[in-house]
């Protein structure tokens, strides 16, 4: 094997820039050519490649989002948008691609693999963490920061005020984010798509919180969650938003809502996605020179792994309940 590539794809996420850096020396090191390639699937039907060297990746180690740019491509979900992209990487002598992204990224993968003789193998990059076969996606512990600097700030204004904040952070159809930034901010309540609540407990847990003295009611929600008020999202916009306007219907207490929104996938990455992202792209590379395809890298118990794609994309991890308890018993 003499040329491999490298894209992003999907939500940016913090650390996807020093994975690149990684898939990129890595390479060189093992003296192969690197072609990256910009905005993602769409820049494999478009050919938008150009060559990387050593420099194309310096100073970048600390940058959020990714220098590869990145996209959502529904041409490659066609049969000829493949067609075109397997063209293009044969053309330009792309024997194997290293992939960066989540669920719908690592579909692609699966394509490539299954429609064409190139190689290629996916690094799970995405805040959400929701993954399988992995205890850990690029981006998220960035992410995580991100929220919980919210949660302090908001924290600080709730008290002054002695009101109930609610706070919707991202994850898609996966509570982690809220569950993880709910323990470690201190929240009052969580509410995840994985678990059932309705909102009168939510209410009743609050108006008890306030009776015994409490100054404030952190509510962590994600943006997944749709029961138990579904039609109340159409109508509020949000899960955030509904649930807000619930609270201060049935409790009469000063209610706000806070959608952090993107700002939760910006950001220099932290320590820890820099780590893991620069052994992840180390190990991607490896697997492409031992010939593996149809395989992405994962971590489990502090160690760097591999696992199938068709594992990692099936949607078996449920949120940990004793996390979730935890929280619970410590917000009282
Ligand atoms: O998958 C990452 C993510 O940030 C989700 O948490 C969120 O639902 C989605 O992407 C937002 O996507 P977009 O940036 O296309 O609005």
């Amino acid at each position: 094997m003499k040329k491999i590539a490298v894209l992003t794809s999907g939500g940016d996420a913090p650390g996807m820039n020093p994975a690149i850096r990684s898939v990129v020396r890595t390479a060189i090191y093992k003296d192969l050519e690197v072609v990256g390639i910009r905005h993602g699937y769409k820049g494999l039907i478009e050919k938008d490649f150009f060559d990387m060297n050593r420099g194309s990746v310096a100073d970048i180690v600390q940058r959020g989002g990714t220098i590869l740019l990145s996209a959502r491509c529904e041409e490659f979900k066609t049969e000829a948008g493949r067609k075109k992209a397997y063209a293009n990487m044969k053309e330009e002598g792309i024997e194997a691609l290293v992939v960066i992204g989540g669920d719908g990224s690592l579909r692609g993968v699966q394509k490539i693999n299954a429609e064409s003789d190139i190689k290629a193998v996916g690094i799970p990059g995405t805040i959400d963490n929701d993954l399988s076969c992995t205890d850990y996606t690029i981006g998220v512990d960035t992410a995580m920061n991100t929220i919980l600097d919210a949660i302090n700030k908001i924290r600080d204004t709730a008290t002054s005020h002695e009101r109930t904040f609610v706070i919707e952070c991202m994850g898609r159809d996966s509570g982690y984010l809220a569950l993880m930034t709910g323990l470690a901010g201190g929240a009052e309540y969580i509410l995840v798509p994985e678990i059932d609540f309705t909102p009168q407990e939510v209410c009743d847990k609050i108006t008890q919180g306030f009776n015994r003295g409490k100054l404030h009611s952190l509510i962590l929600i994600a943006e997944g969650v749709e029961a138990p008020f579904a039609d109340l999202n159409k109508y509020h916009g949000s899960p955030g938003m509904a649930m807000g306007d619930l609270i201060r219907e049935r409790t009469g207490m000063e209610t706000r809502v806070t959608i952090l929104g993107h700002l939760q996938r910006g950001g220099s990455p932290t320590a820890t996605d820099r780590i893991v992202a620069s052994r992840m792209g180390a190990k991607a590379v490896e697997l492409l020179l031992e010939g593996k395809r149809d395989k992405m890298v994962n971590y489990r118990d502090n160690s760097i792994g591999v696992c199938e794609i068709k594992d990692a994309i099936k949607k078996t991890e449920t949120i940990n309940m004793d996390i979730y308890n935890l929280a619970n018993i410590l917000s009282m």
